[in-house]
């Protein structure tokens, strides 16, 4: 089984503040920092380091090489990354004290996904093979709809969530990896057992990933129901730690582990990937994560 992320590419600006910037408000930075980032690449890059043969689809501008080197320095086959004649697309990231951000998206090549490059990219794959998105490209609706008429196993982290996203027909999706907010503007609902009954109501036979920030994470596939609580870390920047924990969830499930060994392992790189700083370079290989000897967090 291959398994293809077309997702986006992006050069991220992190700004180290000592609060987020107000209405109004001018305010200096303590640090700037570069860093190669994009929930697509980001995901890429933790799918490879947990072990899982990765192809990532999407397009740079002629400044975004850096990113295309990046990935294949991870080892994720970079040979369907396609370069256009504008920008890149970027991300100006806020980090305050706490480690917690804010971030603001500039789409660039990120929005240049065009039908015909689609069809090339998933001319390659066949029935069987799995496909990642997020939400930070354009065209998502086409990518799945052919995707699905091939027989890939397709799987969605809904970030960053969109009117447009919601309204498409995901019900070819079967791996669903989202936060509570995404996961109430799929249902409308705040409680999440509930969340993750009505996403099997909306979208039949789809398997439910729902991160609870401190609560951990559940697991629900209309049979069975698994857990996972956090880890005690020091929070340096929480950026990428979803995408972290996407890409070593369904790479551990890939390399043929259980459930909860794949909840146990995602955990553990999101633990680890928040006390890092910066998005891709934070995201820790399947070694460290197996070696770590983190505290679970008791509540
Ligand atoms: O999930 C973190 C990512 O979101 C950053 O790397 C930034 O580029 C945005 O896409």
């Amino acid at each position: 089984m291959k398994i293809l992320n077309f997702g986006s590419l992006n050069i991220d600006n992190v700004y180290s503040m000592d609060h987020f910037v107000r209405p109004g408000e001018t305010t200096a930075s303590l640090k700037m920092e570069t860093f190669c980032g994009g929930k697509g690449l980001n995901q890429s890059v933790a799918l490879a380091k947990a072990g899982a043969p990765v192809y990532h689809a999407g397009k740079v501008g002629a400044d975004g090489q850096m990113l295309i080197d990046i990935l294949g320095e991870y080892g994720v086959d970079t040979s369907l990354v396609a370069m256009t004649q504008g920008h890149t697309g970027h991300a100006i990231i806020q980090v305050d004290k706490k480690g917690q951000n804010c971030i603001l998206l500039y789409g660039g090549a990120n929005q240049e996904i065009t039908t015909d490059y689609i069809d090339d990219v998933l001319a390659h794959f066949e029935k069987g093979d799995m496909l990642l998105l997020q939400n930070e490209i354009n065209n998502i609706d086409y990518i799945i709809k052919k995707a699905a008429e091939k027989g890939m196993i397709l799987a969605i982290n809904p970030s960053p969530i969109s009117d447009e996203l919601v309204k498409m027909d995901l019900t070819s999706i079967t791996y669903f990896i989202l936060n509570e907010i995404e996961g109430n503007e799929l249902t409308q609902e705040t409680d999440p057992e509930k969340i993750a009954r009505k996403m099997r109501q909306i979208y039949p036979g789809c398997v439910v990933v729902l991160t609870l920030g401190k609560q951990g994470v559940m697991y629900y596939d209309g049979t069975n129901t698994y857990t996972h609580g956090i880890y005690d870390v020091p929070v340096v920047d929480t950026t990428a730690a979803g995408d972290t924990f996407t890409g070593f969830f369904l790479s551990t499930l890939m390399q043929g582990e259980d459930v909860p060994k794949a909840l146990e392992y995602a955990s553990i790189a999101s633990s680890l990937a928040v006390s890092q700083k910066g998005a891709a370079p934070s995201i820790p290989t399947m070694e460290q994560v197996k070696d770590a000897k983190l505290k679970k967090v008791e509540f």
